[in-house]
């Protein structure tokens, strides 16, 4: 992938992760391509919730094409993490980290988050990020509120599409820093992720589809699992997909 990433460029779709995914089934596109739409009338989040995508947000889904080894796929979601956080940062210099394994996560609540999907030979990163966006109708089904852009550097901005290229940009820019970084070196990225990882040391109750409890999550396995310290003395590996993660001092996963 490179900066030159052709951008097809949306209004209105469905979500730009299923649009993705019918253009590769159909065989209309073949490599790195990047989907991007002003709204999404189905926009799909993470353990299948719904994710609200009015205008005023990036969302984008960049297909990648690997390189690094498929027993690093597992990485993907992580990495997509590291480059979106680092394109906040440096783009509007806030203090944008990640809640595991890759909400975007400004001041306890949540600014955006991604879905990444297996293609065939791809992986789509499926990229939301509240730009400004009105968020009003969600107050009532998430605790703590999530927030926009706008709101955390204290700014309204003009209508907001500024701002989205802006991000857009930065956001291709690190995903092709870090994806290069994950072939060369995956345990350099751990490290990149590390950094920006709100969790580690801190008090989580984990919420799997057949157990719940708390402890105290300590780092980050090879393979992205997040390694919890649990009451009894046991260390656990918690894998996304199946578990809700909660921070025992708020956060509540959307
Ligand atoms: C999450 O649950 O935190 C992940 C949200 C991912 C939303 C983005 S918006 C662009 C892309 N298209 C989708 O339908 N979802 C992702």
């Amino acid at each position: 992938m490179s900066t030159e990433t052709r951008i097809l460029r949306y209004d209105v779709l469905s979500s730009t992760n299923s649009e993705s995914r019918r253009l590769i089934e159909s065989g209309e596109i073949a490599g790195p391509v990047c989907i991007t739409a002003r709204r999404q009338t189905g926009g799909r989040g993470r353990g299948d919730r719904a994710w609200h995508s009015p205008a005023g947000g990036l969302w984008m889904t960049q297909v990648l094409v690997p390189v690094a080894p498929r027993e690093r796929w597992s990485l993907y979601p992580l990495m997509a993490g590291v480059a979106v956080a680092r394109a906040v940062r440096e783009t509007f210099g806030l203090e944008c980290d990640l809640k595991w394994p890759n909400d975007l996560w400004w001041s306890g609540r949540k600014l955006g988050g991604i879905l990444c999907e297996t293609v065939g030979e791809y992986i789509l990163a499926g990229i939301g990020v509240n730009v400004q966006v009105d968020l009003g109708e969600m107050d009532s089904v998430t605790d703590p509120r999530p927030v926009d852009l706008a709101e955390a550097c204290g700014t309204p901005f003009c209508d907001g599409q500024h701002e989205v290229q802006l991000l857009l940009r930065a956001v291709q820019r690190n995903l092709d820093l870090e994806h290069s970084v994950l072939a060369e070196c995956p345990r350099r990225l751990l490290q990149r992720y590390r950094r920006l990882c709100v969790l580690i040391g801190e008090r989580v109750r984990v919420i799997t589809g057949g157990d719940e409890y708390v402890g105290v999550a300590c780092g980050v396995e090879e393979d992205g699992a997040l390694t919890v310290l649990r009451m009894d003395g046991s260390y656990t590996g918690v894998r996304a997909g199946d578990v809700s993660l909660r921070l025992e001092s708020g956060g509540e996963d959307r």
